[in-house]
C-alpha cells in the first residue's frame, strides 16, 4: 500500500513538473521585448531588396561630393594640348575630360598649308559649328580648366559648339591653349562672350614642356 501511494506520489509530481517546462517554449516562442538598442533601430520596413545594396554604398562613398569640383576640358587633335592637360587634372586633382568631335578630324584636314582643308576652312567660316561625340556634364563643377590648340589665331570653332551648348551659371572657367608659338589672344573673353554665362577667364598659352611649377602656380593663382 506504501508503494502503491508512492507511485501515485511520484506520478503527481511528474505530471506538475510537466506542465511547468511546457510554459516556458512559449516565451521563447513569443517575439521577444525589443532591448533599448533594438527600439532605436529603424523600423524593419527594409527589405533586402529596398535596402541599398553594397556595390551602391561603394559607389557612392567613392565618388567625391558635389561641391567645389574642379575639371579639366580638353580638345586637342594631335596630343600637345592633352599633354598639359592631364598635367594640370593632376596638379588640380580635376576630373579630365575629352571634348570629342563627332567627327573625327584627320591628318589631312588639320593640313593648314592647304587652305582648303576642313579645320582652316573652319576657321574661315566663323559661323561653324562642329559637333561634339556625347554629351559632356558639368554639375557640380566650380572651376573648368578649358583647352584647346590656337587654329589661325583663334580657338578651334568646336570650343564655340562647346561653349553655346553649356550653361557655365556658377563656374570660373579658365582657358589655356598651346599653339606652335601664337599667344592666346583673346580667346578667353571671346569665348567667354559666345558663352553668355559663367565667368571667363583671359587664356593662358602653355609649350609643351612647360613644368609643373609653373602649371601650379597658374593654378593657385585661380583658387
Ligand atoms: C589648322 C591649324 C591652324 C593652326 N594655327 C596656328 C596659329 O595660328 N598659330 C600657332 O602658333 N600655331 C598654330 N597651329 C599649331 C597648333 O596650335 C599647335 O600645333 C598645337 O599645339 C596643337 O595642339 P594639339 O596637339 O592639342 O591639337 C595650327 C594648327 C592647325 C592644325
Amino acid at each position: 500500500m506504501k508503494t502503491k501511494l508512492t507511485a501515485i506520489l511520484l506520478l503527481f509530481a511528474l505530471t506538475l513538473a510537466s506542465a511547468g517546462c511546457g510554459s516556458a517554449p512559449a516565451q521563447v516562442t513569443s517575439t521577444p521585448a525589443p532591448t533599448p538598442a533594438q527600439a532605436a533601430a529603424p523600423a524593419p520596413a527594409q527589405t533586402p531588396e529596398a535596402a541599398p545594396t553594397q556595390a551602391a554604398i561603394e559607389k557612392a562613398s567613392a565618388e567625391p561630393a558635389q561641391e567645389n569640383k574642379s575639371m579639366v576640358v580638353v580638345f586637342s587633335c594631335t596630343g600637345t594640348t592633352k599633354g598639359v592637360a592631364e598635367k594640370i587634372a593632376a596638379l588640380a586633382g580635376a576630373e579630365l575630360v575629352d571634348l570629342v568631335p563627332a567627327q573625327p578630324y584627320t591628318a589631312e584636314d588639320l593640313n593648314y598649308n592647304d587652305r582648303s582643308t576642313r579645320a582652316t576652312v573652319e576657321q574661315n567660316t566663323p559661323d561653324a559649328r562642329p559637333g561634339i561625340a556625347g554629351d559632356i556634364s558639368l554639375d557640380g563643377v566650380t572651376t573648368l580648366y578649358l583647352g584647346y590648340p590656337i587654329w589661325w589665331g583663334q580657338a578651334p570653332r568646336i570650343m564655340s559648339t562647346f561653349v553655346e551648348s553649356h550653361d557655365f551659371t556658377g563656374i570660373t572657367v579658365v582657358p589655356f591653349c598651346t599653339s606652335g608659338g601664337s599667344g592666346a589672344g583673346r580667346t578667353g573673353e571671346t569665348l567667354g562672350e559666345q558663352a553668355g554665362t559663367g565667368t571667363f577667364l583671359g587664356a593662358t598659352r602653355f609649350s609643351s614642356g612647360v613644368s609643373d611649377n609653373e602649371l601650379q602656380s597658374w593654378i593657385d593663382s585661380h583658387k
